[in-house]
């Protein structure tokens, strides 16, 4: 008997979309077929609806420690259930930032057993903590901000990152904001005037992308000596991709974010200060060419970079207002509004949000429909067309982006497990996630 059939649904595979039944038991996926007549627990009828692969966000900041006002791991987790998010990666900008081996085993306390999404925690590299990287084990990466942003963690000195890739090249890939410091401050120096200040889009102009190409060229460089694996944060520009592509390999990996693929400069005219984040939003013809590296394969994830601060605090005057947009629970529909749209097709999608993301950072058992994997999985309405808005959020800082724009393609239930966990709006499961498995590379 088994637990759990989802019948006749169109089955997202890595390779292409047919329709048939997936058999669940013991919250694995253990049968796909064109018709199952064995009995089942709980039969869900999926006609004319798509069976996804749970998404996995690689990049999210749940908050805590140190910011639980803006986001904590139960709003965030219930935030990335409602929107198709079984499993996140939490990056380490917390306050203190996770930079040894004690506050690592302390947020592994914090969210233990109040994440309703499964999950993994980064560790931060600073110029003096390789030594702690070494004592760590089971996290999803390293990550390394080659430019200041929220929570100011840093990596200022190349002997470092030699150091760093030395040691991770055999042990797993170093996630890097590639924004270069040098750069953001000969930009800051130059537009230091009150003129340049009260341009709406002045944040885009001192953060150029030629400091993010800048980043991108020098940490390849470094990495490929080592031969290192290395995955770049949220590329936003022509430059950064044209600088991937030439360096690209199974080593060097990237993701790029839903608000850079939907958003542009003119973005700023309707969110005004909301609209900072790191990197800026950027001109449409870097959106054109994120689009072009989407589909002829340099991307190879897709994720939220899931960032939120209150609004009293995005609302704020420029240079105090923290840079971020929440997303994690609007980055599969936003996906399935481009597939509606004719911009990828569904099993690129499912390649960009959850494959994609669990071989990078070799997540055992999850990111496809197959045998043998974990039944984390999310029914899709492709026909279903809503507009999003502030108020139907679950993130604890309560507003989005997409604030008034409609979207058509959306996540109607979310399977945990193998357990149907948010379903017509609401949770009906108090199911638990867990913390994640990471392979080492040389398994890979
Ligand atoms: O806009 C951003 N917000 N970019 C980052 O790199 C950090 C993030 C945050 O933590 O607020
Ligand atoms: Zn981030």
């Amino acid at each position: 008997m088994a637990d759990l059939l989802l019948k006749k649904g169109k089955i997202v595979f890595i390779d292409g979309v047919r329709e048939g039944d997936v058999v669940i038991d013991k919250g694995v996926i253990v049968e796909i077929t064109s018709e199952y007549k064995g009995p089942a627990d709980r039969v869900i009828e999926c006609q004319d609806k798509v069976i996804f692969p749970g998404v996995v966000d690689a990049h999210v900041h749940m908050r805590v420690p140190g910011s639980e006002y803006k986001e904590d791991f139960t709003t965030g987790s219930m935030a990335a259930i409602s929107g198709g998010v079984t499993s996140f990666l939490d990056m380490p900008n917390n306050i203190p930032p996770i930079i040894s081996k004690k506050m690592l085993s302390e947020k592994r306390s914090l969210i233990d057993g109040n994440s309703f999404a499964n999950y993994g925690l980064f560790f931060g590299a600073t110029d003096d903590n390789v030594e702690e990287l070494k004592r760590i084990s089971n996290v999803p990466g390293l990550k390394v901000y080659m430019g200041e942003t929220t929570g100011n963690l840093i990596v200022r000195k190349d002997e470092t990152l030699e150091e760093i890739f030395s040691y991770t090249s055999k042990n797993f890939p170093v996630v890097v904001h590639a924004e270069s410091q040098e750069c953001l401050d000969r930009f800051s120096a130059e537009y230091s005037g009150e003129d340049a200040r009260s341009r709406v889009d002045f944040h885009s102009v001192v953060r150029p992308p030629e400091c993010a190409r800048e980043a991108v060229k020098h940490v390849l460089h470094i990495a490929k000596k080592f031969d290192a694996r290395v995955h770049i944060a949220h590329a936003s520009s022509a430059e950064e991709i044209d600088v991937i592509r030439k360096f690209k390999s199974d080593k060097v990996t990237c993701e790029v974010t839903p608000h850079h693929l939907a958003f542009d400069l003119s973005t700023y005219d309707r969110l005004g200060s909301r609209a900072k984040v790191n990197p800026p939003l950027r001109s449409r013809e870097d959106v054109d060419a994120l689009w072009a590296a989407i589909n002829d394969g340099t991307v190879d994830a897709v994720a939220s970079d899931h960032a939120p601060h209150l609004l009293k605090e995005k609302d704020g005057a420029y240079e105090q207002c923290p840079a971020g947009f929440p997303g994690v629970e609007t980055i599969l529909p936003v996906m399935l509004d481009a597939v509606n749209h004719g911009l990828l097709n569904l099993d690129r999608a499912a390649q960009l949000l959850s494959s994609g993301p669990a071989r990078i950072f070799g997540i055992q058992g999850k990111g496809q429909i197959a045998v043998g994997y974990d039944a984390d999985i999310v029914i899709v309405d492709m026909d279903l067309e809503k507009e999003v808005t502030n108020a139907a959020m679950l993130t604890k800082c309560a507003w989005t982006p997409w604030d008034g724009i409609k979207l058509k393609g959306w996540p109607i239930m979310t399977i945990m497990g193998g357990e149907v966990t948010y379903e017509g709006g609401k949770f009906v499961s108090s199911k638990r996630g867990k913390e994640l498995t990471f392979r080492s590379p040389d398994a890979l």
